[in-house]
């Protein structure tokens, strides 16, 4: 068989072992690609044919290229000034009472034109991508309104068109309600449902659909309801930030609605968490934000395990409560905060994460999928999880180059 390219003398590090080996190592290994995809994997000694480039990998550890399957990684202004504010007592929800808040990143983001949002991400999406990282899902939600929604889903696409990683878009209109519909969030939903989502759906520019189910800052299960419908009638994914602040009964909504995914699910209550895992749902865990807000209420890891739920660790990448440029540290975080083994946490940014996305074409290391792939310079998988503020990629390849 004739390859397009080859990559030799690696610890394949596959994700997709059998029960109980999650993390399929194949030692001495190389993996080939053709027209983009994976084409064969296995020990060195078991190559089936030649390729027109061969790659030696100098003993490197490769992974499937590493997902960061939850981010707001295009916005106006930052929130630094807050996070002063918080270090001087004032909480997050506070700051998010007063105006502030999502509302302040709201104004900046308005503000903000095309180009600006593609020159502030781009250094972001940089610093992910300097980490291994091959697909990243950008949701908007700083607009809240069509033009500036629809603007930071454009600046979104414009970023996957410029650099060499995989862009997943999600449409988060029913992120918080703005000043114009003060005092009228249900009006403010039934806007996002009845005008923005059917906006960004015929442009192209929602791979999914997104809602802040919470009832004290965010919309009420009705009015979730309401925005996740419409975008199922038009054949929309759904996601949801759920149970983040206080047990909204979100991870149960999320299994009825079947979310591809609930993300923070701190407050999640046990029974949730199982119709989540009946239902397929991944449960996405932000230990950023959890560690940036000085969150106390820890995310029932044992409970999710119990259930059999897939979960998935993301950075959050966003200014005010996870201004997170790295998902290594991600797993760091997801290890020593919440007690994931290094088995969950490494599933967390690979096969689990493309599951948080509905993406069953990567995070894994097998034929037939995209050959997007993560080199590092480790001795062992724990070495991504245990080192802190240490990038050991050494390589990365999209689409077989
Ligand atoms: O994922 N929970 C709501 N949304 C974001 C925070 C956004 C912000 O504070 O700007 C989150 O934590
Ligand atoms: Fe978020």
């Amino acid at each position: 068989m004739q390859f397009d390219r080859l990559w030799l003398n690696a610890t394949l590090v596959t994700m997709d072992g059998p029960e109980g080996d999650p993390l399929g190592v194949i030692r001495d290994g190389a993996i080939a690609a053709k027209d983009g995809r994976i084409a064969w994997l296995g020990p060195r000694a078991a190559i089936p044919g030649s390729a027109a480039e061969t790659i030696d990998c100098a003993g490197a550890h490769l992974l499937p290229g590493l997902i960061d399957c939850h981010t707001h990684l295009v916005f106006g202004g930052d929130r630094a000034g807050e996070f002063q504010q918080r270090l001087a007592g004032v909480s997050y929800e506070e700051i998010a009472k007063a105006g502030g808040g999502i509302l302040s990143t709201v104004r900046a983001t308005r503000a903000a034109d095309e180009a600006a949002l593609i020159a502030s991400g781009t250094p972001r999406l940089a610093a992910l991508m300097a980490e291994g990282v091959t697909t990243v899902e950008i949701k908007s939600g700083y607009g809240l309104d069509i033009e500036t929604e629809l603007r930071q889903l454009r600046a979104a696409r414009a970023l996957a068109a410029a650099h060499p990683v995989r862009i997943e878009t999600t449409l988060l209109a029913a992120h918080a309600t703005p000043p114009e519909y003060a005092g009228r969030r249900t009006d403010y939903a039934a806007h996002v449902a009845q005008d923005i989502i059917p906006a960004a759906a015929r442009e192209g520019l929602a791979d999914a659909v997104d809602a802040f189910l919470d009832t004290a800052i965010g919309f009420d299960a009705r009015e979730t309801a309401m925005v996740l419908d419409v975008a199922h009638g038009l054949g929309l994914p759904v996601k949801l930030h759920a149970d983040q602040l206080r047990d909204d009964d979100g991870a149960a909504f999320a299994a009825r609605h079947g979310a591809l995914s609930a993300d923070h699910i701190e407050y999640a209550n046990p029974a949730g968490l199982r119709a989540m895992a009946r239902a397929g749902s991944v449960g996405v865990l932000l230990p950023g934000a959890f560690y940036f807000i000085r969150e106390t209420h820890h995310p029932d890891v044992a409970a999710m395990r119990e259930a059999g739920l897939r979960l998935a660790l993301a950075t959050d990448l966003n200014p005010g409560s996870s201004p997170a440029l790295s998902l290594l540290l991600m797993l760091n975080l997801g290890c020593t905060l919440f007690r994931l083994t290094v088995e969950e946490a490494l599933l967390g940014v690979t096969r689990h994460a493309a599951a948080a996305l509905g993406r069953q074409d990567r995070g894994r290391l097998a034929p037939g999928l995209l050959c997007d792939l993560a080199l590092f310079d480790i001795r062992q998988p724990a070495d991504l999880c245990y080192w802190i503020g240490r990038n050991p990629c050494t390589g990365r390849v999209v689409g077989g180059r």
